[in-house]
């Protein structure tokens, strides 16, 4: 069989573009109404997706009353969306800095069981410096730190996980016996960060665990996906870091002690599709439009760990020595090397890389037909960039629906993707082998 393009839908405000939310196309509920998340959720299974995706902060962003900083806890949304969908994988982001393994690890064991072993974990170290204040801490916890402790609270949660084998429960009523002893496992972790006793109390999950997925792109946050992830999400504004990005992840896992086909890459693609290119690109100024530059100016600043970007006027190139070293502040370290990247290579002005940012935060985008679209996903995925893409409609639900009318049924008639789902599990739809039970 042809090798399959997969595609997770990120669901994010009323789209990915920062003024989505003011737009007359976009959806009408309110973003605290389940009904909004439901909807989508079944409008990306009726196109065949892979998963749906949802992002989360530990912290309100203080641009709050010019733009929706809110959304619902990722983990109990999943929940509704588990039991209102059938067939497609559900990814929820959780911090391995601000939440404990015993807890996290119930959570999503219980999610896969509640969802038929559908659901995923985006495991994130939480780079927003104002979630620290949130936890009891005053300051950020530096980047090195938040990775430490994550590899440790990998290695606790998997063993909790594996604290029950696959065949453990009897629930044998005749002879008064429910589980296996020799199957359940304490799993005694005496570590720097965590002291857990286990075993689980939730029993073995459809998956056996849920799909790991990550998103940190440093040279830490690649060595963490090669040992980890099953699924990267990563953002690119160019084809050839992309590609770069992609080479290197897949080196990674191989050194690792991984085959390369248990890691897919899913870059960031924001597309505004229309009939002709130009109406795209007018849908696209429409939306530029409508956003305040002063919100851009104060999420680039979050960016760049509270960096001070006030004296910068809007209208001259910008340098990259206007930022600081992507090495120099502990927050998202990948994402503003693609932003000082773009400074580099186009020189543009504040109101110009504020615009571009506003489209995607950073993410790929892109205004054309659906062939057009559809063109450059088959090239990404052919050419070593993607194994799939993290959709992110501008606009939502309109952009979606535009996506799975006129772009799936291209990559279909190409053999590039599925026209019926063929598996239950999220690990069946992104082929990922399912972990085996811990020998007893
Ligand atoms: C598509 C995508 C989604 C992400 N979602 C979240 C999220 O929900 N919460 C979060 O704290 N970080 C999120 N991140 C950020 C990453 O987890 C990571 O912190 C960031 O890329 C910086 O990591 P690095 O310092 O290793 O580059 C996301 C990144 C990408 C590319």
């Amino acid at each position: 069989m042809t090798r399959q393009l997969h595609l997770n839908l990120f669901i994010n405000s009323r789209g990915h573009h920062e003024a989505s939310w003011r737009h007359p196309k976009s959806s009408p509920l309110a973003l605290t109404d389940v009904a909004y998340f439901q909807e989508l959720a079944r409008k990306a299974e009726s196109g065949h997706f892979d998963s749906i995706f949802l992002a989360d902060q530990l912290a309100l962003p203080d641009d709050v009353t010019s733009a929706p900083r809110t959304w619902l806890e990722p983990i109990t949304a999943l929940g509704a969306l588990a039991v209102s969908t059938s067939r497609i994988g559900l990814i929820a982001t959780a911090s391995t800095t601000y939440t404990e393994p015993f807890n996290l690890a119930r959570q999503f064991a219980s999610l896969d069981h509640i969802s038929g072993g559908r659901v995923g974990w985006n495991i994130v170290t939480s780079w927003m410096a104002a979630a620290a204040r949130n936890f009891g801490s005053t300051g950020q916890v530096a980047h090195a730190d938040r990775y430490v402790r994550g590899e440790e609270f990998m290695e606790v949660v998997r063993a909790l996980w594996d604290s029950w084998a696959d065949d453990a429960v009897l629930d044998d009523r005749a002879n008064g016996r429910y589980a296996r002893a020799d199957a359940i496992r304490p799993v005694n972790h005496h570590g720097a960060h965590y002291q857990v006793a286990g075993p689980l109390n939730v029993p073995r999950s459809p998956q056996g665990r849920p799909v790991l997925v990550q998103a940190g792109s440093s040279d830490t946050g690649r060595s963490f996906a090669a040992r980890h992830a099953e699924a990267v999400f990563t953002a690119h504004m160019e084809k050839a870091t992309a590609q770069a990005f992609y080479a290197d992840l897949k080196a990674r896992v191989v050194a690792a002690g991984r085959r390369a086909d248990q890691a897919l890459i899913l870059p960031g693609l924001s597309p505004m599709i229309a009939s002709t290119e130009a109406e795209a690109k007018r849908l696209e100024c429409e939306l530029n439009e409508l956003s305040d530059p002063e919100v851009g100016r104060k999420r680039l600043s979050a960016r760049f760990g509270g960096h001070d970007f006030s004296h910068l006027p809007l209208d001259k190139p910008l340098h990259p020595e206007d930022f600081p070293s992507p090495d120099a502040h502990e927050a998202a370290r990948s994402r503003t090397e693609v932003i000082v990247g773009l400074v580099r290579r186009e020189q543009p002005t504040l109101r110009q890389l504020l615009a571009r940012l506003a489209g995607a935060r950073g993410h790929f985008t892109y205004a054309g037909t659906p062939e057009q679209v559809a063109a450059l996903m088959i090239d990404w995925f052919e050419n070593g960039a993607a194994d799939g893409f993290n959709l992110m409609p501008p606009l939502l639900p309109w952009m979606l629906d535009v996506f799975i009318a006129e772009v799936v049924p291209l990559l279909q008639k190409r053999g590039l993707f599925r026209t019926a789902y063929e598996g239950t599990t999220l690990r069946a739809h992104y082929g990922l082998d399912h972990p085996s039970g811990r020998p007893r």
